[in-house]
Parts: C-alpha cells; structure tokens; sequence
C-alpha cells in the first residue's frame, strides 16, 4: 500500500482498494466526518471516521489544521458532494493543532488577516489555488520558450548598473552604516566596499540578457526584480519577479508578435492544466463581486476573461493615436482624470491606461512608438527623431503588464542619447562593445509575473499572487 495524494484518489481512473493518506484536516464535522486536504488539489477528500469504535482521545485531536495519516478503504460515497470517500480504519495525529490558537478557523478571513498569517494562508482554498497557477505559469512560462528555441539564462542580481536609469535601487554594501569609509573629499569611499565599487540589487537583467543574444540569438531571463519605488500601490512591489526574452535579428513588430503568442500560450496552458483552481477563483471572483455596485463588476467572469484574451488579437496603437483617443476622452474633457492630457509628449499615468483597456478598446492594447524622452536610453530612435521604437502591453484590471522596445544598435546614437543623460561610458563599456562588434537589429521584453499571476486568478492586490511580498515598510517572514 503506497502513500497516494488526494488528486490521486479523486481521479476519475483509481480503483476502489486500501489506501493510506497524509494530509491537513480542513473540517471535523459530526464527530465523523474529515475534510481532509494534502495540497495536491483544491478538493478534499471525506474521511469518514467510526467514531464509536475510535478512541475519544483521539477524536478530540482531529482539529482544524492537524496533520494526520489515515488508513482505510477508498469507497463510492454514501453522500452527495463527492463520488468517493475514506471509510477509516486507523487515524494517527502526526502533529496537533490547537483549535483555540490556529489562525486559520473554517470560515471566511479577510486577505489583511491573511497576509499577516502568509505562513499559514496556503492553507485556504484561496491561497493554495493561486499558488498552484503561480507554479503552473512558472512552468508554462519555461516549456514556451524552451520550446521554441530560447536559451535560459541567469542574469546576476548584484550588478553595478541601474539599467532603467529609475534610480530606484537598493544599495548592495558591506560598509559600515554608522561609520563608512570616505574619500578625502568627505564622500562614501565605495573602492572600500566589498566589490571596489557602489553595486545594487538589479531592476532587470536586461542589459546582461543583450549581450547573450548577440551571440546564443534568443535568450530569456526569469528572476527576482528590485525596485526601491516607494509606490504603495495593489500593483507595485520591491521584490518582483520578471521574465525577459531577448532576441537578435528581431524588430519591433516581431517583439509585439513575440509578446503576444507567449502570453497567449501560457494563459492557455492554465486554462487546460488548472480548470479546478480556476473554477474555484472564477467563482471565489464573482461572489465578491456580488458585493459592488453593477457599475463596478466585471464585464466578464474569470475563466472567460482568460479565453478572451486567448481567443482574441491584442489591438495595436501607437502612442500618438492614444494621446488623440485620450484627449477627446469624456473623463478628460470633464477633468475627471487626475493627470488630464493637454499635449503629445505627456506621460500616462495608471488611469490614462485603464480608460483605452477598459472603456475604449475593452481588450489587452499593445501602445508602441512613446517620445524618447518619458522612456529609457536604450530604446532605439525612429527615424522622426522624436519617438522610440518603445512598447507596453496593458491588460485590463492589470494596466501595464509588459514593457519593452526595439534597442538601439547604432553605436553613435546610442552614445549622444548615453552624453544627454549624463550615463558614463565608462560604466557600460561593455554595453557598448556590443555595438562595436556585430551589431544587429534586436529586440526583447520585460512581463512582471506577478501581474500575470494577478490576471490569472483574478486577485486584485498584487501581496496575495507571491509568497511573501516585499513592499514598503514590510518585510515580515
Ligand atoms: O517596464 P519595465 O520597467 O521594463 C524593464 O525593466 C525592461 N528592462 C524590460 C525589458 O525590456 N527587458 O518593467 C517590466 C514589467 C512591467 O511592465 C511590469 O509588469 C513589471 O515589470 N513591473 C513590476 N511588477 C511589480 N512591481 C513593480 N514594482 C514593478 N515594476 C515593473
Ligand atoms: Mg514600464
């Protein structure tokens, strides 16, 4: 007899034997009946105990949250609810839990509670279900392009370069914070510091992925991001996770192409794979919409707003053709926006983006072609002079979901945009070389993972889509 998981026992193809089976009990109901769950799917298995045959010892330490190893016969049920159950012939408590002080109580928490127990919280329906679609996208994500001919590549996480030019980084050091050595000019001495130089955690492994597809051709990084913005917002985090596919001989139109089939297949790989989570957060997602006014609900429920996005092309819009959209928008024209839009050059903000996804074009929008200036160095210059061949795709509910560009390959050009924004050449000489030797046309993206996972399971604060979030102020377990 083998140890066999709860996804194994409720598959349609198991036969009706002995088993035995680990696992946490959700409910005790009746002195009777275990409600018990391993993990290994979003349903529980019925355990159904003999209570007049089990010890009343034992029976008192069947609680919300042990964990127990039963052995019994896999039978059909007697009730409804479940086509098999466990009639248990022997129950051992592997480890108690104490009903009085376990935080997570068979009833409905709030995500604040939970976050504060994020030790405890994949216990619940809720949390083991995004996470099993979070495991699910990472390995959906890996399968897509080792599939299709992309190498997977380690960009380091301490690096010497801020290659968003943000400003955003966290300070990699093991100077001494009261005490730093200086220079004799009274400032950090970083030649003191443990790399001889000032180092932070990355904000992409861009810059590092660039110089791989200039030799391995199609490359993609999949690691912790650091972004020191103190945005409190349901979308920011410090620590995030960012998969960034780089590719030569690939323009912009191709990056779009690119973009959008990999979405698309790791969206649908979920749709195939996690149709019981799904059904569990689709419906999780439509309960708490009940909740808001009509106004606010979704169009769409879960698991169709998915395949829409499968099922559907991504509209294409350059930033001009946007800026024209927003301008004659309703919420601008009643300054309804915070930020409202007077002219082509203006940044768009978070709501800007949400009106074209949601109102307007109500599907994901790729925008291509931004001012130079609102983006970063690297992208590469349009032949007007004044756009780059830039491009962010917004999801709606999500708002920007990936960034990325066609690179500037042109070593002069890419030196004058270096000069006016005061970036040292010294610092990415490296960079450089690779437009000194075979330079191509390239291109790649960055998507947040976290915003996928966000869209996935229809979660709306991006702390309950990762394990432990990282946010200002908070860096608890
Ligand atoms: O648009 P971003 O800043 O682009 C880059 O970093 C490029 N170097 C990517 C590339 O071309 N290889 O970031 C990419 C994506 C954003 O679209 C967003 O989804 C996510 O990363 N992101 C964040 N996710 C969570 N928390 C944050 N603080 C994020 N900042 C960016
Ligand atoms: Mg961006």
């Amino acid at each position: 007899m083998t140890n066999r998981t709860v996804a194994q026992l409720l598959s349609d193809d198991i036969t009706l034997q002995e088993v035995e089976i680990k696992g946490w009990v959700r409910t005790f109901r009746a002195n009777r009946f275990i409600a018990l769950n391993d993990g290994s799917t979003i349903n529980n298995i019925q355990c159904v105990v003999d209570f007049e045959n089990t010890d009343e010892a034992i029976l008192k330490r069947i609680t919300t949250g042990a964990a127990v190893s039963i052995k019994g016969e896999l039978v059909e049920s007697q009730g409804k609810g479940q086509k098999v159950e466990i009639q248990v012939n022997s129950i051992e408590i592997l480890g108690d839990s104490d009903p009085e002080e376990y935080p997570i109580q068979p009833k409905k928490h709030t995500f604040e509670f939970l976050r504060e127990n994020a030790h405890l919280r994949t216990r619940t329906s809720t949390f083991s279900a995004v996470m099993r679609l979070r495991s699910s996208l990472s390995f959906a994500i890996h399968k897509y392009f080792t599939e299709n001919g992309f190498y997977n590549m380690h960009t380091p996480i301490i690096t010497g370069s801020d290659a968003e030019g943000a400003g955003e980084t966290f300070r990699v050091t093991t100077l001494d914070a009261k005490k730093p050595s200086l220079t004799e000019e009274a400032e950090v001495d970083y030649k003191e510091d443990f790399f001889g130089k000032e180092t932070n955690l990355t904000v992409s492994g861009q810059l590092e992925a660039e110089t791989y597809a200039m030799s391995l051709g199609k490359v993609y990084t999949f690691g912790p991001t650091f972004r020191a913005e103190n945005s409190n917002t349901t979308r920011h985090l410090a620590e995030f996770w960012m998969i960034e596919p780089e590719v030569a001989f690939m323009d912009l139109d191709g990056n779009m192409d690119l973009a959008e089939d990999f979405m698309k297949s790791v969206l649908n790989y979920v749709l195939e794979h996690n149709r019981e989570d799904l059904e569990f957060l689709d419906k999780r997602l439509a309960d708490e919409e009940k909740k808001l006014p009509q106004a606010q609900r979704s169009p769409m429920n879960l698991i169709d707003k998915i395949k829409f996005v499968v099922d559907n092309n991504f509209m294409r819009v350059s930033y001009t053709e946007a800026i024209d959209i927003l301008r004659k928008s309703k919420p601008n024209k009643k300054k309804k926006f915070n930020y409202i839009i007077e002219e082509w050059g203006a940044d768009l903000q978070s709501e800007h983006e949400r009106y074209l996804v949601e109102k307007h074009f109500k599907c994901p929008v790729i925008l291509f072609d931004y001012p130079a200036n609102i983006k970063a160095f690297y992208m590469r210059l349009n032949e007007d002079g004044k756009t780059v061949r830039a491009m962010d795709i917004l999801f709606p509910g999500i708002g920007e979901m990936v960034g990325g560009s066609q690179r500037e390959e042109r070593l002069e050009v890419l030196k004058e945009k270096m000069k006016a924004l005061d970036i040292p050449e010294e610092e990415l000489w490296w960079y450089l070389d690779l437009r000194k030797f075979g330079t191509a046309v390239h291109s790649g993206f960055g998507l947040g993972f976290e915003r996928l996972v966000m869209f996935a399971t229809g979660m709306s604060n991006i702390r309950d889509v990762i394990p432990y979030p990282r946010t200002p102020q908070n860096a608890e377990f």
